[in-house]
């Protein structure tokens, strides 16, 4: 028999729910898609425009393992105009491949075999793959409808070992929708500084908060040697193909993330960091737009839910709805593949974001209005014969 070389620990690692389910979708036409986690906007041209204009200057080079020096003060001048958070760009700041690659780049740096890492669920369908991935162990803290699906230090302290190095989490959160208050993020970062652990902060959706200004664990000073913040390009300035991020931290950590970027990676894609130059000078004003658009768009879906009588709380921030569905009595990922074969929605089961996400399904409003009204009418058929 031939020789079974896959290592188990990867072996063991489940597929992301959301693709099993988009294998399905691409084999029809007649969809409307509420399911992928990505901007349907364009990039503003002048953000592409930047990484055309890099591409005639001859920039075809590999950058400095860091990233460009021009990009890296970019990010922190705007971490500074949006948060008011203070990074040194040099040494404090690593651009990388997407917020995906800092995420893992923050786990693998800092965890040895064993070491728990307490991540919340419903949560991003990469955290407990990749800290497993670095031999560690993920330990969940479940988030519930009843606090708006906030993280809890409550929860937190349930979790809390003497095993534990780090939380992992996201806020505005992805599938959630859910935001933090300031007075959450000073009583998570107090817990943090209580047990002497790293907080990893992946704020991606960081522009995309619908009331108030926009808020960061950066901008809390006595953070700042407990904290790495993960943050991109992806969401907020529509530059997913760009393959855009960046981490933020305590030299240590930065500069070990920095060896296993090296070996691994190199540098970020040279055009690309040239784009983010300009997003991060000059994307103010697109984010605003985008920013409007998607707020019109979930009083749209959000009212729309609750209407057809699927309960669903107003998600503050991020671009997904977690609807309720329990009231169908049906599980998740029945509700999603019912509506898919005899309605030609795609939606994702909340149980692709743990088992916890059971009796909800994530929707995503980053598409058009139009085929969110469509996708509307085909849910509101649905739930009627439901009932
Ligand atoms: C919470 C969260 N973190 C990270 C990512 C990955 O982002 P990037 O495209 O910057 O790698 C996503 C993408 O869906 C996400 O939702």
């Amino acid at each position: 028999m031939a020789r079974d070389f896959i290592a188990r620990h990867v072996a063991e690692l489940p597929k992301s729910g959301i693709r099993k389910f988009f294998d399905i979708v691409a084999q029809r036409k007649d969809v409307v898609s509420l399911g992928v986690g990505e901007p349907d906007f364009d990039t503003p041209w002048h953000i592409s425009r930047a990484a055309v204009t890099c591409l005639e200057d001859g920039g075809t080079h590999y950058t400095s393992n860091l990233g460009m020096p021009v990009l890296r003060q970019a990010i922190c001048r705007y971490l500074k105009r949006r948060f008011g958070a203070t990074f040194d760009w040099q040494g404090e700041t690593l651009v990388t491949v997407g917020v995906a690659e800092a995420i893992d780049l923050a786990i693998r740096a800092i965890t040895e075999p064993g070491d728990e890492i307490i991540y919340h669920e419903p949560c991003f369908v990469s955290y407990a793959p990749t800290i497993r991935m670095a031999h560690g162990v993920p330990v969940c803290a479940e988030t519930h409808a009843r606090d708006s699906f906030r993280l809890t230090v409550r929860a937190l302290e349930e979790k809390v070992s003497s095993r534990t190095k780090a939380i992992l989490l996201n806020f505005p959160c992805n599938p959630t929708g859910a935001t933090l208050s300031a007075a959450d993020m000073k009583a998570i970062a107090r817990f943090t500084l209580k047990h002497d652990l790293l907080l990893l902060s992946d704020e991606v959706y960081s522009e995309l908060v619908y009331d108030g200004k926009p808020i960061s664990f950066a901008a809390i000073p006595e953070l700042k040697d407990n904290l790495v913040l993960l943050n991109g390009f992806s969401k907020s300035w529509a530059m997913t193909g760009f393959r855009l991020g960046y981490a933020c931290g305590p030299r240590g950590i930065i500069d070990t993330m920095m060896k296993i970027h090296q070996y691994g990676i190199m540098s970020a894609p040279t055009l690309s960091q040239a784009a983010g130059v300009e997003a991060m000078d000059k994307g103010d004003s697109d984010v605003a737009r985008m920013r409007a658009e998607y707020r019109r768009r979930r009083d749209f879906l959000v009212d729309a839910l609750n209407r057809m009588g699927l309960k669903t709380i107003l998600p503050k921030g991020a671009f997904y709805v977690f609807a309720d569905i329990r009231s169908t009595g049906l599980s998740s990922e029945e509700f999603c593949l019912r509506l898919l074969n005899g309605h030609a929605v795609a939606c994702v089961p909340g149980t692709a974001f743990g088992t916890c996400g059971e009796g909800y399904v994530r929707m995503s409003y980053a598409t058009s209005m139009k085929k969110l009204q469509l996708a509307a009418d085909r849910l509101s058929a649905f739930v009627s014969e439901l009932s």
